[in-house]
């Protein structure tokens, strides 16, 4: 099989605090180990990368994602691609090419990512990084939001990070289920695996960068261990609104065929609103393993 022999990438920043756009690399082609190297400096400097004009197949997705680790399976078994079960189809489009309507449980899970969140929350060891093809992307809405979570953890004000350096949050994956206004309300939720609760600290530390920064997952984030709910749900509140102000946050408008990868362990992203019932979006994600549970940054 043909390498994608070493190249001096091409980087251009697109944000002062996250996001980088690569050029000069065809993801197409096993990584060699040095462009391997130098992708995943990057790619911890830049939190995400963006690689535009990469219209690769899922085999390709899949082999690029297994050169920087596992891959997960996601536990709705509805969103699984039927040929490769390492593919998330981010979709309004079943597989048969038809827009899913609005009563299917696949739709209004979906409807979920535009909730900020950090993917596999949910997990006792949640995802390093996801990458992200855009098959069929929009712009008419259907941005994509990154925000920086060092940077969000580093201006907090002292008496903040006093007050949460040693909390620790309780994380369901039901509670996704419990925020959708049409599936909390349906006895036939989906079929998905079965996950217990989780809990991960508030303030992390990047495994690799040896960085503070918070960790939050407003869909997944029942309460705050030992809090009242009230006062739980109103630092959270306001924790996620200030991490998600527009310094932090880089918006991405999509091109048919960027492919976009993120370190879930240090930021947050949102899909912004967009027509889901007549427009059709198909986006395909493989979602990196996580090698270890969150580190607590105030053991
Ligand atoms: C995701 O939440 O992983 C998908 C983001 C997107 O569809 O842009």
């Amino acid at each position: 099989m043909a390498t994608s022999i070493s190249v001096q990438l091409e980087l251009t920043k697109r944000h002062p605090l996250i996001g980088a756009e690569i050029r000069g690399v065809d993801l197409a082609t096993p990584l060699d180990d040095r462009t391997l190297e130098s992708l995943h400096d990057a790619w911890m400097e830049h939190l995400l990368l963006i690689f535009p004009e990469q219209d690769i197949s899922d085999e390709a997705h899949i082999a690029l994602g297994r050169r920087f680790g596992e891959l997960e399976i996601h536990p709705s078994l509805a969103h699984r691609a039927s040929q490769h079960r390492e593919i998330y189809r981010v979709s309004n489009v079943d597989e048969q090419d038809n827009l899913i309507p609005p009563k299917e449980t696949a739709w209004q899970y979906l409807s979920q990512s535009w909730r900020w969140h950090t993917d596999s929350s949910f997990r006792e060891v949640p995802s390093k990084g996801s990458i992200l093809h855009g098959i069929e992307t929009t712009n008419a809405g259907g941005n994509t939001l990154f925000a920086n979570m060092y940077a969000a953890y580093d201006a907090l004000d002292g008496d903040t990070k006093e007050q949460i350096k040693s909390l620790w949050v309780i994380h369901d994956h039901d509670y996704i289920l419990s925020l959708s206004p049409e599936l909390s309300k349906k006895q036939n939720q989906g079929q998905y695996d079965d996950l217990p609760p989780v809990k991960h600290p508030l303030v992390q530390i990047h495994p690799v960068t040896r960085k503070r920064c918070l960790l939050l997952s407003p869909h997944t984030m029942v309460n705050i261990v030992g809090m009242e709910e009230a006062a739980g749900r109103s630092l959270l509140d306001r924790l996620i609104a200030h991490a998600t102000e527009a310094r932090f946050v880089y918006r991405h408008v999509w091109e048919p065929h960027d492919i976009i990868m993120w370190d879930n362990r240090c930021t947050m992203h949102s899909v912004e609103p967009f027509d889901n019932v007549n427009i059709r979006r198909i986006m395909h994600r493989v979602t990196l393993s996580g090698e270890n549970k969150p580190i607590p940054a105030f053991a």
